[in-house]
Formats: structure tokens, C-alpha cells, sequence
């Protein structure tokens, strides 16, 4: 039984990248930032927030955004010592395999792949939104039985199920194609998120931020732990360190930047967006949009819809990257079918993990509500961050002299404010949450007694097979 906790070597895990199933090193420090804020910036601004500043937080939404965005700096320095430590791909998943052992590595493993499809689920539905909201301004009327789930009335999601279709098949065209377009679409984002701060800027009315705390702390504290969603994919920036130039000292570097960068200008968005108009308004699907409707500029609004549609595409392209790169990972290590590890020879993209990953996200897009599965990424990311935390503190004790070019100050006590934190946060989300994030650990656990443990081929070497 004491197998389950082997741990991986480190220098096995960076020989590894360089065999025969490695991905290609072609990106940049300014393509990983791109990457950060590509994965980071979509429905959580451009949708969650008129929920939250609606029903939790009212106008101390900015706080909201402050307290997720300090959970997740706290989470990024243990990240990021580990993405500089060991560079490969698969994130906090190899991470607690080289520090934990083989059981913590698949319960975080089995728990990102839940994190990355299901945000990719709620994305595609936030992209949904606004899709059928450019459409209605052209005359267009998609029928509700086709653009909303059975809890809502409807009979399936199309649009959500489209775009994810779209988007595996962008991917598995290959990285440098979905780059360019990545590269694109986060500048038209950026642009867009700058045109509405200067369009409405000068409408806020500070009367609106009165009463500040509509809800009270807990209202602020509950908002906070839904707005985390705006943060999610700041962690996919550590999936790509094998296909990373110079990853020690980009890893850092990007992921850093890329958070102070979103978390600023969630800051100004939610203080604009309460100002402009009375919090009690902003439940709507299209709430940026809705805002700059509510004070007469309604091309600007028509302009925000395009930008969010194309800002949540990119949020769609590297979460759907991500959790590519999770099962491949996983695969190539046994845990999971070795179809998912192999690449395709001539664009050397993980064709079979691409394909599931769409088709389990597809299943979720099309039938379920917005609210629910964003709170199940938010609580299968916050567990994440909290082993990944717990990790850095097992880490340099197991392997005190590992070159760790960046360094998570004050161990433990970081590392263990960063663990509490995220759970104080998760214990925020609802009840059906928390239990259905149980349920799809004891899944995982079932998988992993009786396929896994069996397969895994740091145990079992004969397993490994020559790939493609
Ligand atoms: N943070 C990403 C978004 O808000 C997942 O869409």
C-alpha cells in the first residue's frame, strides 16, 4: 500500500521531456503573458460579475475581486516556485507527483481535469450569452430550445457546444496557428476592457457605491469565492512549461505578470461597472455591455459584445489547452489509456486528449446552468492551489537542494496561508457543490484503485509504450 505514495524523481521527470513524446519549445515570455491573460480574462468579467455585484457583494465587488485576487497571489508564488523548479508539462499535477506521491498526484490530477473542462464548459456558455445577444441586435432570434439548458427551459445549448467544437479542432491544427489567433484576440480584449473604462468612466455616479456593502461581509466574502472564476487560468500558464523558451526564468515572470495585470483591471472594471449603474440592475447576462446600454452609448455596448465573444475564445483556447496537456500528461504516465499521450507526427498535438476534453465539455455546455458550473471550477481550483501550497512545504524538505530559481518566501507560513485561504473560500460555495466535488473525488479514487495504480509506469516501466 506504501506504493501509492512513490514519488516521481525530479531529474527523471526533466529527462523525460526530452525523449521521444516531448512537445515542441517555441513560446515566448510575451507569448506567455498573452497565454496568462488569454486564459484569464472572459466570463468572470464579463458575465459573473453582474451576479455577484447583483446578489453578494453590490458595489464592494471591488473588494470581492481584491480578496480572490490576494487568495490567488499567495497560490502563484507556490505555483511559480514549482513551475521554476521542475519545468515540464502538467502542472500542479507533476508537481505533487515529485513532492507528495503517486495517490496525491492523481486526486490533483483527477481534480484538475474537473477544473479545466468545467471551466471550459462555463466559458463556452458565457460566450453563448453574448453570441446570442450580437445576434438579437442583427435581427437574429436563435429559438430559446436551442441556446438554453432543460433547467432553464430550453432543450440544449448549440452555440457553447459549437464554439468547443470549433476550438479542438483550432487546437489540434496546432499550437502555432492557435497562438497567432490567441496572440489576436487577447489584444482586441485588452482594447475593449480599456474602450469601456473610457466610455463610462465619466458617467459614474459615486451615489451608486452607497450603500457599499448592500450584503454585508459575508455577502463580500461569498462573492468573492464565485468572482475567483475570474482568476481561473492563470495556473495554465505552468501547463505549458515544456513548450516554454527558457521556462525557469519565463515561468515566474509570466505568471506574475499576467495576475497583477488582470487583477488590476478587474479593479477598475468593478468600480466603474457599480458606478454607472445601481448594483440591483446588473443581474443580466451581458452586465458590461448592459452598463454602457443603461447611459445612452449603445455602440459601445455593441462593441463590448464583440470583444467579450472574442475575450472569452481565448479563455476557451488555453483551457482547453490546458486540460489537453493534464490528460496527456497523466497518460504518458500511465494513470490514465495511453491513447491520450499520443501526438500526432506531423503537427505534434495531442490529438485523442484534445478530442475528449471537447466531447466531455460539450456535455456539460450543452445541458447546464452558468452558475453551477462555474462554482464546481472554482472549488476543483481552489482544492488544487491548497495541495499545490501544502506541496512546496513537503518539497523542500524531500528535496532541500533543488535549484529553485524562484523562491516562495516565508515557507511555511505562505504556503500555509495559501492552503487556508482557498479553503475558506471553497466553504463559501454552495452545499451542492461541495458535495458534487466529493462525489467526482470518490470517482476518482475508484479509478484510480482499480485502473491506475496498476498502470502507472513509474511503477511498472514495461508499461511504457514508444508513442506515435
Ligand atoms: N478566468 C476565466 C474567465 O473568466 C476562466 O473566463
Amino acid at each position: 500500500m506504501r506504493e501509492i505514495f512513490s514519488v516521481k524523481s525530479i531529474s527523471g521527470l526533466m529527462k523525460e521531456t526530452e525523449g521521444k513524446k516531448s512537445l515542441q519549445r517555441s513560446i515566448s515570455l510575451l507569448e506567455l503573458i498573452l497565454f496568462g491573460i488569454g486564459a484569464v480574462v472572459g466570463t468572470g468579467i464579463f458575465v459573473i460579475t453582474g451576479m455577484v455585484a447583483a446578489n453578494m457583494s453590490g458595489p464592494a465587488l471591488v473588494l470581492s475581486f481584491v480578496i480572490s485576487g490576494a487568495v490567488c497571489a499567495l497560490a502563484a508564488l507556490t505555483y511559480t516556485e514549482f513551475a521554476s523548479a521542475i519545468p515540464v508539462a502538467g502542472s500542479a499535477y507533476t508537481y505533487s507527483y515529485a513532492s507528495l506521491g503517486e495517490i496525491w498526484a492523481w486526486i490533483i490530477g483527477w481534480d484538475l481535469i474537473l477544473e479545466y473542462v468545467v471551466t471550459v464548459s462555463t466559458a463556452s456558455i458565457g460566450w453563448s450569452g453574448y453570441f446570442n445577444q450580437v445576434l438579437q441586435n442583427l435581427g437574429i432570434h436563435l429559438p430559446h430550445a436551442l441556446t438554453a439548458p432543460p433547467m432553464q427551459g430550453g432543450i440544449v445549448n448549440l452555440p457553447a457546444i459549437l464554439i468547443i467544437v470549433l476550438i479542438a479542432l483550432l487546437l489540434n491544427a496546432g499550437v502555432t496557428q492557435s497562438k497567432w489567433l490567441n496572440n489576436v484576440i487577447v489584444t482586441i480584449k485588452l482594447v475593449v476592457l480599456a474602450l469601456f473604462i473610457i466610455f463610462a468612466v465619466t458617467h459614474v455616479k459615486p451615489s451608486n457605491w452607497s450603500p457599499f456593502m448592500p450584503y454585508g461581509w459575508s455577502g463580500v466574502m461569498r462573492g468573492a469565492s464565485y468572482v475567483f472564476f475570474a482568476y481561473l487560468g492563470f495556473d495554465a500558464i505552468s501547463t505549458t512549461a515544456e513548450e516554454v523558451r527558457n521556462p525557469r526564468k519565463n515561468m515566474p515572470r509570466g505568471i506574475i505578470a499576467s495576475l497583477v495585470i488582470c487583477t488590476l483591471l478587474y479593479m477598475v472594471v468593478s468600480l466603474i461597472l457599480t458606478g454607472v449603474v445601481s448594483y440591483k440592475k446588473l443581474d443580466t447576462a451581458a452586465p458590461v455591455a448592459f452598463a454602457l446600454q443603461q447611459i445612452g452609448i449603445h455602440g459601445g455596448a455593441a462593441i463590448i459584445s464583440v470583444g467579450a465573444i472574442c475575450g472569452i475564445t481565448s479563455v476557451l483556447l488555453v483551457m482547453s489547452y490546458g486540460a489537453t496537456r493534464i490528460i496527456f500528461s497523466m497518460s504518458r504516465d500511465g494513470l490514465l489509456p495511453s491513447t491520450f499521450s499520443k501526438i500526432s507526427q506531423n503537427r505534434r498535438t495531442p490529438g485523442p486528449s484534445t478530442f475528449l476534453v471537447a466531447l466531455c465539455a460539450c456535455g456539460i455546455s450543452g445541458f447546464m446552468s452558468l452558475e453551477m458550473v462555474s462554482q464546481l471550477a472554482n472549488i476543483g481550483t481552489l482544492a488544487a492551489f491548497a495541495i499545490v501550497a501544502i506541496g512546496i512545504i513537503v518539497l523542500r524538505k524531500r528535496e532541500p537542494d533543488l535549484a529553485r530559481p524562484f523562491r516562495c518566501p516565508w515557507v511555511p507560513f505562505i504556503p500555509i496561508l495559501s492552503a487556508a485561504t482557498c479553503v475558506y473560500l471553497a466553504w463559501q460555495l454552495d452545499f451542492f457543490t461541495k458535495l458534487r466535488f466529493v462525489v467526482w473525488l470518490a470517482i476518482g479514487l475508484v479509478i484510480y484503485f482499480a485502473y491506475s495504480r496498476h498502470h502507472s509506469t513509474m511503477r511498472h516501466p514495461e508499461n511504457i509504450s514508444e508513442g506515435e
